[in-house]
């Protein structure tokens, strides 16, 4: 920083100095020639002032009056001295001092006889600049002599030294302002934040700072900072996965981990690829106003997904769906995600507003969600909704075949309700695919599913996956169940498998989770309860306890039960009026959807409702923050909870719950877990509830507002060890390794492997 200090200031002098010079010199000699051109002027005047009597005196000899008019004129100022010389050039008369010098005409003087018209020039009398001026003399239109008028232009030389004076010291005061200015402009933005960032960065390399603490402000240098940003995440990332595999070592764990899942998946995959399908994209560009934004969409498929493929590579196929998703694409409609650090490839698919409304909107959200989630709302079935799901289905498939047109053995793992059809589609044009589809909602008995009018279809189609994934074991049984009533088929319920159409189809429960960190980075320096008092201060609300409830605005959720339970709470228990408001993240959700649209406005209602009839000056009993929210922004409410409510009518497994017992970093909090979700059969030690009683579920947050600091530690500690050992790495590397083990020859699973592997 130094040397560049120096020859910054190196610079900045022979810069300043050679523009000073030139300028300089310019401005030297345009006042040189407006002072001769001005001497010139005077000498012209004033030889046109004497010539008039001289000119008399000369014709007439008057050699005695010649020379007293001469000395009359020789005072005027720069004046040296005036001379008289006949056509011959020979002198006539001069003023006293210049008797020496002008005693034989100058060879202007000559010039000006010789061409009977005035000249003039620069000399010098012995070390004295002077200029001359020499005019012709007449008498009666006949030449009859010269007329010189000397000027001393010593003062035009003086006047220059004067300019360069000047301007010297003027640039010398520049030279020395501008460099003052400069360095401290370089101290203050661009050495001061390098010289932090240098600090920050050795903290990161040698251990002793988290990324996400202290980064130095380099915001005269986006583009680095964004770099660094990036590196030092990756770098951190990088270290917690080295100690965390350490430690594994040590202990030898057989913990999931995004490296241990990597290598799992490519020793698994050789030389295949990994491909996901699922309608929701991981990443939308979003327009905001005259920026484009990139948004991570509230999905707990997104939230499982993305590390996995963040830590494996593949390729994703999705839906682009946000505005302005289609300026963020190549020409093949594909994109390196995440954007500011590309682990893998995003492939979009565009669907029409019609295909949008009927497959997803119509089929999968009005019929086949309402169906899966035993939440009494009831599905709607529509021939033509049915159509684009077939459509759109098939759309996906060209598109995922044409992604693994040169991939041989691609192992495909298709996500979700939405493409119930793809896996025939997908195996009939390549029967080497490995296919794998996973459910993410629950399965119904075979009762509730055989509303569905095109219920043999959806089935058929999934039964040419090789294996199929829900998250418990109930709903696989109910999958079962339900293809034994419905299609020519044979079960095999030891091994759990179907054989259809000479296909088997593994079915297995694999009970989807979070990423889960224990990264000393993540572990915050402010405790729950001092980022409880800011947070509540930012909502304008006083209180000393909180609860969180994170959610789509969804009717599966619960959320007006849940509401309805702090009403009962306030009511039966007055001492928490005042003390204990519960925070709801409600994200917007498939609002087009008219059941969805009215919810949103119910759950507004209620929360007013509610809010009337308890609030106080600086104290209300529910916030409901209507918007999307980012994984931090939802991370501080977690850990500034004393609860989280997750009260689903229904759920295949909800992640909520999971995640708020990843962020507890701190042991406590306590989670009260509806047992209708998936996330029930693993989270023992969360505080159970029928969502439906609502005196319960007052009962269980008073539960869980009193409960000893010891018993709440307690079971953070062993909801942690479930959700730590049980993560999303684990449930991606069991469901590719499984997908690997399975038979492509028709030969029947072994069973057996499958489930060694899913040990
Ligand atoms: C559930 C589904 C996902 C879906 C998510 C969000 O978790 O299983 O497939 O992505 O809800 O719903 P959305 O319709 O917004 O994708």
């Amino acid at each position: 920083m130094r040397l560049l200090s120096a020859r910054l200031i190196v610079s900045l002098i022979v810069g300043i100095t050679l523009v000073s010079l030139c300028a300089s010199y310019y401005q030297v000699l345009v006042v040189k020639r407006g002072m001769g051109e001005d001497l010139e002027h005077r000498a012209a005047v004033l030889a046109d002032n004497i010539s008039g009597s001289v000119d008399h005196e000369l014709s007439h000899e008057a050699k005695e009056a010649l020379q007293h008019t001469i000395e009359r004129f020789a005072e005027r100022e720069h004046l040296a001295g005036v001379a008289v010389y006949d056509a011959h050039g020979d002198l006539v008369a001069v003023t006293q001092n210049l008797q020496a010098e002008l005693a034989t005409a100058p060879v202007v003087v000559a010039q000006s006889l010789k061409s009977d018209q005035s000249a003039d020039a620069f000399l010098h009398f012995d070390k004295t600049p002077v200029h001359i001026y020499a005019v012709p003399l007449h008498h009666d239109a006949e030449l009859i002599g010269s007329l010189a008028i000397v000027h001393d232009t010593s003062y035009i030389r003086s006047e220059a030294l004067r300019i360069w004076r000047e301007t010297f010291l003027s640039a010398l005061a520049h030279v020395v302002l501008i460099v003052l200015i400069t360095l401290l402009i370089v101290r203050w933005s661009i050495a001061g934040p390098i010289a932090r960032t240098a600090l920050w960065m050795k903290a990161l390399r040698t251990g002793r700072a988290g990324a996400a603490h202290g980064k130095p402000d380099l915001e005269l240098f986006r583009p680095l900072a964004r770099e660094v940003a990036t590196l030092a995440a990756s770098l951190n990332t990088a270290r917690s996965a080295a100690e965390l595999e350490a430690r594994l070592r040590e202990t030898a764990e057989s913990l999931w981990t995004a490296d241990r899942l990597a290598i799992r998946v490519r020793d698994r995959l050789e030389d295949g690829q990994l491909f996901i399908v699922s309608n929701r994209e991981p990443y939308m560009h979003i327009r905001r106003g005259k920026n484009v934004e990139v948004k991570v969409p509230p999905s707990g498929l997104v939230t499982a997904l993305e590390p996995v493929l963040r830590a494996c590579g593949g390729t994703w196929v999705a839906h682009g769906s946000g505005d302005a998703d289609l300026e963020a694409v190549d020409a093949r409609s594909r994109l390196a995600v995440p954007p500011d650090d590309p682990r893998y490839k995003l492939r979009r698919v565009w669907l029409t507003k019609e295909e949008e409304q009927g497959y997803y909107y119509g089929f999968a959200n009005e019929g086949l969600w309402p169906l899966c989630h035993i939440a009494h709302t009831r599905p709607v079935f529509r021939a033509s909704d049915w159509q684009h799901y077939k459509d759109v289905n098939r759309k996906f498939a060209a598109a995922l075949l044409e992604e693994m047109e040169d991939v041989e053995h691609p192992v495909v793992l298709l996500q979700d309700y939405h493409f119930a059809l793809l896996p025939r589609m997908i195996k009939k044009e390549r029967p080497d695919a490995r296919v794998a589809l996973f459910w993410h909602i629950p399965w119904p008995n075979p009762e509730a599913f055989r509303i569905c009018p095109w219920q043999s279809e959806l089935v058929d189609g999934l039964l040419a996956a090789d294996l199929l994934g829900f998250h418990i074991q109930a709903h696989c049984t109910n999958f079962l169940q339900t293809v034994d009533r419905i299609v020519e088929s044979r079960i095999n319920w030891e091994h759990f498998s179907v054989q259809r159409l000479n296909h088997h189809t593994a079915v297995r429960p694999f009970p989807i989770s979070v990423e889960f960190s224990d990264a000393a980075a993540e572990i915050r320096a402010e405790s729950a309860y001092e980022e409880r008092g800011a947070l509540l201060k930012s909502l304008g609300v006083e209180a000393a306890r909180m609860g969180i409830g994170v959610d789509r605005i969804d009717y599966t959720k619960g959320i007006l039960e849940r509401f309805l339970a702090i009403e009962r709470l306030l009511e039966k228990y007055p001492e928490y009026q005042g003390t204990f408001t519960f925070v709801q993240i409600g994200a917007p959700s498939r609002t087009h959807i008219k059941r969805y649209h009215d919810l949103q406005a119910e759950v507004e209602a209620e929360a007013e409702r509610i809010n009337w009839r308890f609030q106080m000056e600086h104290w209300k009993p529910i916030v409901l923050l209507n918007r999307q929210h980012s994984h931090e922004e939802i991370g501080q409410y977690y850990r500034a909870a004393d609860l989280c409510l997750v009260t689903s009518l229904h759920d295949g497994m909800n992640l909520v719950a999971k995640e708020f017992v990843a962020a507890r970093h701190d042991e406590r909090g306590v989670l009260i877990l509806s047992c209708f979700t998936g996330a029930a059969r693993e989270l023992l030690d969360a505080v159970q509830v029928n969502p439906y009683d609502i005196d319960q579920v007052a009962e269980a947050i008073r539960t869980a507002l009193e409960m000893e600091p010891e018993e709440k530690q307690m079971r953070m500690q062993r909801m942690r060890k479930i959700v730590r050992e049980h993560n999303v790495y684990r449930w991606a590397g069991r469901l590719i390794v499984d997908l690997c083990d399975v038979r492509l020859d028709g030969q029947e699973p072994d069973g057996r492997k499958l489930r060694a592997s899913a040990s």
